[in-house]
């Protein structure tokens, strides 16, 4: 049983076929990309804190019926649940080897392994729009079976802009696809209440001999009660986050904490154990911190990771005790990661240091992946420190490089991460590159600084004034971790009548 939270880097299926064990988790909610065919950016936020224009991208919800695709989809026809393979089967029959195809094709293994990790009692949310919804319901009934089915719960977020030019009634819901693992298990649901706008009048009836009858008064009146909540039904009305909300970190399709509170109010209890195999900036992970439930995370990007863990120490300090599973810890683990993949190496790298990365690397940006902006308050002026990340063999040449562009930029120092480490030729160019005076703090620092990732391991830091954290993206809310009673939810002695 996992006693502590974790955060995997990694692909999910492989995560939690490798980690996860039978029947361990309470509540699965899964939020994966939708098929919609476009890529997502983060947004940073600027040094003034408003959103930057500067973005990077995050995740690609692009699909397509490749080898990879046909292999999966060959895999479960072949050797999975009968009922599951015929649902795939039928789907090809229908859509053919397209890009919706691919996508059901990624998403079935998945959908079984979470059912295996599921306990008897567990539940699961999955999180859909239009686009793909349809398909994933099929998909859902033939993995959980149709009887295991609750709701189809409709986020309506009102309060999303709309783009008037399309010929359509704006779109203001997402589907959430709620089932159990075993309808005839003693799952947990707890019923949730919600504030009224305004009080109600509602005439107060009981029960006698079986039949539901007005309550009155000595004088033969019948008797009101003033109702100001209402049990909630499958339609929730909880605004989106706007560019404004406080909540909002930058992180595309970022969803409201309110959403994933009540989903985990509803379906666990203290110190049940919550999965999000595709956690995003980790709106679960942190719902489930502040509920007091316990939590596993799983994204396959540094980048949204890297945010997660600075989403928790910003939102809970020291209190969010987690383990981080996938992450290089060890030269020869980063090595890998580099070999592997360069972006990811890039991105983890500049998260050690808690720069934001770049994207673009020609033309404006050209030799820089990451930036870091501080202020001194004396001269009102917005500084930066800019990061070069380099896996490969090093040389004199990318210190040289370094110096060109913090001119260019007009940046106050420059750092560089290096794989290996650096020659003497490095050390002394970077020697000679002088040092940032800074009025603030009356202290002088390096201009070109360089940095082992076995430094940054040991936990050594760039040498520089204090920056905000908010350069990566805003720094998340401090939230107070709800330690007692569970709330109550239903309680019908709250009624007293008028
Ligand atoms: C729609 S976002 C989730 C947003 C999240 N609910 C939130 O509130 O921040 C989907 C996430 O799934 C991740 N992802 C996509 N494919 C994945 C995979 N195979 N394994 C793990 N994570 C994956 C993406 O990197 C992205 O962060």
């Amino acid at each position: 049983m996992v006693e502590e939270n974790t955060l995997y880097y990694g692909d999910n299926l492989d995560i939690i076929i490798r980690y996860i064990e039978d029947e361990s988790i309470d509540l699965v909610y899964l939020d994966p990309p939708f098929k919609s065919n476009q890529d997502y950016n983060v947004l940073f936020s600027e040094q003034n804190g408003t959103q930057a224009a500067a973005q990077i991208k995050a995740f690609e919800d692009t699909w397509q019926w490749d080898q990879t695709a046909a292999l999966a989809y060959q895999e479960i026809v072949e050797n999975s649940l009968e009922n599951v393979s015929q649902t795939l089967q039928a789907f090809k029959k229908m859509l053919g080897s397209n890009d919706m195809m691919a996508y059901l094709a990624m998403m079935a293994p998945r959908l079984i392994e979470l059912r295996r990790v599921l306990k008897p009692t567990g539940s699961i949310y999955l999180h859909c729009d239009p686009t793909a919804g349809h398909y994933l319901k099929v998909l859902m009934d033939s993995v959980f079976k149709p009887g295991n089915f609750r709701n189809e719960i409709k986020w309506y977020y009102y309060n999303k802009m709309h783009d008037r030019r399309k010929k359509m009634f704006p779109r203001a819901t997402d589907t959430l696809l709620f089932y159990v693992k075993d309808v005839n298990s003693d799952f947990t649901f707890n019923q949730l209440k919600e504030k009224r706008d305004k009080p109600v009048k509602q005439l107060l009836r009981k029960k006698v001999n079986g039949k539901m009858v007005n309550v009155k008064d000595k004088n033969g009146h019948v008797v009101y009660r003033l109702k100001d909540d209402r049990t909630i039904d499958n339609v929730w009305r909880i605004a989106c986050l706007q560019p404004a909300s406080p909540e909002k970190l930058g992180y595309p399709t970022q969803k409201p904490i309110q959403l994933l509170e009540r989903i985990i109010e509803a379906s666990t209890n203290k110190g049940d154990l919550i999965l999000d195999p595709f956690c995003g900036c980790g709106t679960a992970v942190i719902a489930a911190q502040k509920l007091n439930r316990r939590w596993i995370g799983i994204d396959i990007t540094h980048l949204a990771t890297s945010l997660i863990k600075h989403r928790l120490t910003d939102s809970f300090g020291k209190q969010a005790r987690y383990e981080v599973i996938g992450e290089p810890i060890t030269l020869s683990g980063a090595k890998q990661l580099a070999d592997e993949d360069p972006f990811q190496f890039q991105w983890w790298a500049l998260g050690l240091v808690g720069a934001r990365p770049v994207e673009q690397k020609k033309g404006a940006d050209a030799g820089i992946d990451g930036r870091l902006f501080f202020h001194e308050k004396i001269n009102g002026k917005t500084n930066q420190i800019i990061f070069s990340v380099k896996s490969g063999h090093v040389h004199v040449n990318h210190v040289r490089d370094l110096r060109g562009v913090i001119e260019r930029e007009k940046a106050e120092i420059g750092l560089l991460i290096t794989l290996e480490k650096p020659t003497r030729p490095m050390v002394t160019e970077a020697a000679d590159a002088g040092f940032y005076y800074s009025p603030l703090y009356d202290k002088k620092y390096a201009r070109i600084q360089i940095l082992t990732i076995e430094e940054l391991l040991d936990e050594k830091t760039i040498d520089c004034p204090p920056t905000k954290r908010g350069n990566v993206v805003k720094t998340a809310e401090r939230i107070k971790i709800q330690k007692g009673k569970q709330k109550q939810i239903r309680d019908w002695n709250r009624f007293k009548p008028l």
